[in-house]
């Protein structure tokens, strides 16, 4: 019987980055995957096809609409199963890049189900039905999550859709009804608008994206309606009835009112995810999930000894950068390291054109937690390079505490915005003012000039607006 110090159950971002921590330590480890790939959502049907359809969707937008204010004629032709093929080479590119860092770090893969079979035991039923017993000392379950369904909607992936199967579609839809206004429906939605689709969003609140700070999801909803997507707010869908050539909609007002039929080619359904904890044997070592199958923990600790939970398992933002620090804090623990994560500091990005980001507090929060806060923002309108780019949507705005000056929270609408986010974090992980941002001197001409400069807002001293 094989014997490993840690066995991880899920090959995602949670589990193949705690596998490579615990071989940089020294740790004997596996990791119990049932896809045929490592990599776990993010990689397989997640982040990198979605990023990858995005990239695509939006250099085709571009070279139709803005190439020639740059002075470039061309008339694109849209190629759609080289977009897909370029899709699927990068996302092999990747998941072949985790299986060489397994073998790096000497992790092994086990391919197959996993079940916990009591304490210190994993039990796993391989591809060809075998079934073979592993003994840890350490079981972390880094199962995932998968999307959630909705009654009256049936997920078929013909034309019923979910995030898997509207990565994957054939044609681009003459019309596409996208049910929930969250990061998934807004980024898959942006994909199949961009490529020609009519896309029509359905949200039960009366806003889109719940969780981002509210003048930024109003200013991101005006820009979506502005390039052609639809909103229907504060509406639910009641049933769906797909046929061999579209899907009618059963739409009801959430206040109450008449009751409306849509119809379209594919509906996507995107109402968030949850965990993936079924059929586990989380009862052979008296775990017991929450109301929404979540496992519950203390500082990675499940209620059962000798087993740890991480990821999109457990409470807290379902991102994959959450996902890998869960996991790097879990395996260092492990190995009897002390080991931390701050979820206040975990950053959000949504990757659409424009993209929006941010970190810590929103304004909503503070004010409800009664925080006197000043803050700082700056248009994109007024930096040089967003001009000369022509890419002036959005801004910046920095949140300080009133007193104090150290920065609560950022929040970044336009162009790159996830990639501008970062700096913020390093800042506010070393518990800076927003004046030592609004002193540090930063590239000239750069977007990231915007950033500096919402923090000189907040100082009262905004340079170029
Ligand atoms: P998962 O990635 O879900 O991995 C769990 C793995 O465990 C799976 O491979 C599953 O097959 C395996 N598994 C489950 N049960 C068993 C078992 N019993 N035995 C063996 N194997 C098992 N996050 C971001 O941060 N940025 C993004 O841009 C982003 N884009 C996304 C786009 C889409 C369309 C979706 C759906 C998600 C996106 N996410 C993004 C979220 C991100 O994918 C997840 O937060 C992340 O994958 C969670 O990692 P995890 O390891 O906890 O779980
Ligand atoms: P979400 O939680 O982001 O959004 C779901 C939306 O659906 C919400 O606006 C909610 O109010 C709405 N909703 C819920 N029930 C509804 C109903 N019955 N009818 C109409 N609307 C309804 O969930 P989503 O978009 O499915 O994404 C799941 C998770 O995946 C995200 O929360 C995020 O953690 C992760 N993700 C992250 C990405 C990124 O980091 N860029 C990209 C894609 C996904």
């Amino acid at each position: 019987m094989a014997q490993y110090d840690v066995v991880i159950i899920g090959g995602g971002p949670a589990g193949y980055n705690g596998a490579i921590r615990a071989g940089q330590l020294g740790l004997s480890v596996a990791v119990v995957e049932k896809r045929e790939t490592l990599g776990g959502t993010c990689l397989n049907v997640g982040c990198m096809p979605s990023k990858a359809l995005l990239h695509a969707s939006e250099m085709y937008e571009l070279a139709n609409k803005d190439f020639a204010t740059l002075g470039i004629e061309v008339t694109p032709t849209l190629n759609l199963p080289q977009m897909m093929k370029q899709k699927a080479e990068s996302v092999t590119a990747l998941t072949k890049g985790i299986e060489f860092l397994f073998k790096k770090n000497k992790a092994d893969w086990i391919k197959g189900m996993g079940k916990i079979a009591g304490p210190g035991k994993v039990e796993v039923t391989g591809p060809d039905g075998s079934v073979t017993v592993l003994e840890t000392k350490n079981i972390v379950i880094a199962t995932g999550s998968e999307p959630s369904g909705l009654p009256g909607v049936t997920v078929d992936n013909k034309r019923i859709l979910d995030s898997t199967g509207a990565l994957t579609l054939p044609e681009v839809p003459k019309s596409l009804i996208v049910i929930g206004a969250g990061i998934i429906g807004l980024e898959l939605g942006s994909v199949w608008r961009r490529l020609g689709a009519e896309v029509t969003v359905v949200e039960f609140l009366d806003r889109i994206t719940p969780g981002m700070d509210a003048e930024t999801a109003k200013t991101f909803q005006r820009t979506l309606t502005k390039q052609g997507m639809a909103f229907k707010l504060g509406s639910k869908v009641t049933g769906a009835k797909s046929s061999k050539t579209g899907v009618t909609l059963t739409v009801e007002p959430v206040a109450g009112g008449e009751i409306e039929t849509l119809a379209a080619d594919y509906v996507l359904l995107a109402i968030g995810r949850r965990p993936f904890t079924q059929g586990l044997g989380l009862e052979s070592v008296g775990i017991v999930p929450d109301k929404r199958g979540f496992i519950e923990t203390d500082h990675f600790k499940t209620s059962a000894p000798g087993v740890w939970a991480i990821g999109d398992a457990i409470h807290g933002p379902m991102l994959a950068h959450k996902a890998e620090e869960d996991s790097v804090a879990v395996i260092e623990t492990i190995a009897g390291k002390y080991a931390h994560v701050d979820y206040n500091l975990v950053p959000s990005v949504v990757y659409t054109y424009p993209e929006v980001a941010w970190v810590g507090k929103t304004e909503e929060q503070l004010k409800e937690a009664g925080i006197a806060y000043k803050a700082g923002k700056f248009p994109f309108t007024a930096n040089s390079r967003a001009k000369i780019n022509h890419e002036t949507d959005g801004f910046a705005k920095v949140l300080a505490d009133a007193k104090t000056d150290e920065i609560l929270g950022v929040h970044i609408i336009g162009p790159q915005a996830g990639e501008m986010i970062g700096e913020y974090c390093v800042a506010m992980a070393f518990r800076a003012a927003s004046e030592d941002v609004a002193r540090t001197v930063h590239p000239h001409p750069t977007r990231s000039e915007a950033g500096r400069q919402a923090a000189m807002g907040v100082e009262g001293w905004t340079m170029q607006a």
